[in-house]
């Protein structure tokens, strides 16, 4: 008898959700693993600096000058021409809708042209199936998405299927940091500038929320901390002229425990909603630009390693917004759904679990699910 093999494609991916323009290659079997043949990711930090936040008209144009360019740098980096790409995967959305058009026309002008599938992928599935290309973690597994755009808990039980346990009802964490960076005149992005100047300050010099803490649900706030890290802040200023480095190192450190005295408590929670599935292999994902912060890290570990689960975090490249997500997404799911036709349309929200009630958090980045 002769065993089917099944073919082996290679994906296209497109991602322009955000602030990142990428395009990558990725191989492997519909419904299998993945390899990344070739990610490439244009970032937009230094064309939003001078505004504070992501302006959504900057990022679109800039999406539109870079989109074309990101993809023949994926094909030339994979060593691959268009006529070896076997289907185009797409972010249709959530995201700023500006961008999300730009990828999801350049896709669509693509398809039409070559006559190649087209799939709508759902930018979400895409950071939430990416422990499946990274380390092929086994299904259900719990995740947590936390960046500048993105903070929830889901449970993943298959390519299709997600769970969103709770998530922020305002700020994203990332978001947070970057706002508390520049109240306390520390750089841009602000996660990696809290987490350094935290390394000389005291966490406990000022009292700061821990959000909803006292709510027994796996919903976040960090709002309010922004605003306690304000007040603290003009607290100083009016005994003296400004901030001291050590000031800011102590309200950076205590900032940041306060984050990470809320994701730990709320995956603690998490955990054990998740745990009631009886997973054999209980893993818990982390995924987001916030991930890369060490103290947050540690915390969820030590949070794993009391539950006796396991923690994955993928690599940080592909833990931020990359399109190499998005072509794997498109490929674990090939084998229960069809490609889009030329109806495929973006969409500034998109949640992956419909039957959870919408999020209310939009942020800088725009809405959150
Ligand atoms: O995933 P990402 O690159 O982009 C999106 O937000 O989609 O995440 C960027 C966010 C920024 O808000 C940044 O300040 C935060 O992740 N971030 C960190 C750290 N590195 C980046 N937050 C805390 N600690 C870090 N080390
Ligand atoms: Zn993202």
């Amino acid at each position: 008898m002769e065993l089917r093999v099944p073919k082996k494609l290679n994906i296209l991916g497109i991602e322009s959700s955000c602030d990142d323009t990428a395009a990558a290659i990725v191989h492997g079997c519909p419904g299998g693993t993945g390899e990344v043949l070739s990610s490439i990711v244009v970032g937009q930090t230094n064309l939003h600096a001078a505004f504070g936040g992501v302006v959504p008209e900057i990022a679109a144009r800039a999406h539109v000058e870079k989109l074309d360019v990101t993809v023949r740098q994926a094909l030339v980096q994979a060593d691959l021409t268009l006529q070896d790409i076997d289907g185009i995967a797409v972010t249709a959305g959530p995201g700023l809708i500006g961008g999300v058009v730009s990828g999801v026309m350049l896709a669509k002008g693509m398809a039409a042209a070559t006559g190649k599938p087209l799939y709508g992928v759902n930018h979400l599935a895409g950071h939430a199936l990416t422990p499946r290309l990274t380390d092929g973690t086994k299904f259900p597994y719990l995740m947590l998405l936390v960046s500048g755009g993105h903070c929830q808990f889901l449970i993943a039980s298959n390519p299709h299927e997600f769970r969103r346990l709770g998530g922020t009802i305002d700020d994203a964490p990332g978001e947070a940091f970057d706002k508390v960076a520049r109240l306390i005149g520390l750089a841009q992005p602000g996660g990696p500038a809290i987490e350094n100047a935290a390394k000389n300050g005291d966490s406990k010099r000022f009292k700061l929320p821990r959000p909803l803490l006292d709510r027994n649900d796996c919903d976040m706030s960090f709002s309010g901390l922004k605003t306690a890290a304000l007040r603290t802040r003009d607290a100083i200023i009016s005994e003296r002229i400004g901030l001291t480095p050590q000031d800011q190192a102590d309200l950076a450190a205590g900032f940041q425990a306060a984050v990470a005295d809320v994701l730990a408590e709320k995956s603690r929670r998490a955990l054990r909603e998740y745990l009631k599935l009886s997973p054999q292999n209980p893993t818990l994902c982390v995924a987001g630009g916030v991930a890369a912060n060490y103290t947050i890290r540690s915390e969820l570990k030590r949070v794993c390693d009391e539950m006796a689960v396991g923690f994955a975090a993928p690599p940080l490249a592909l833990c931020t917004d990359n399109a190499a997500m998005i072509a794997y997404a498109a490929l674990a799911q090939m084998p229960d759904r069809l490609p889009d036709d030329m109806g495929l349309s973006a969409k500034p929200r998109m949640p992956l679990d419909t039957s959870s009630p919408t999020m209310l958090g939009h942020g800088k980045k725009g809405a959150k699910a």
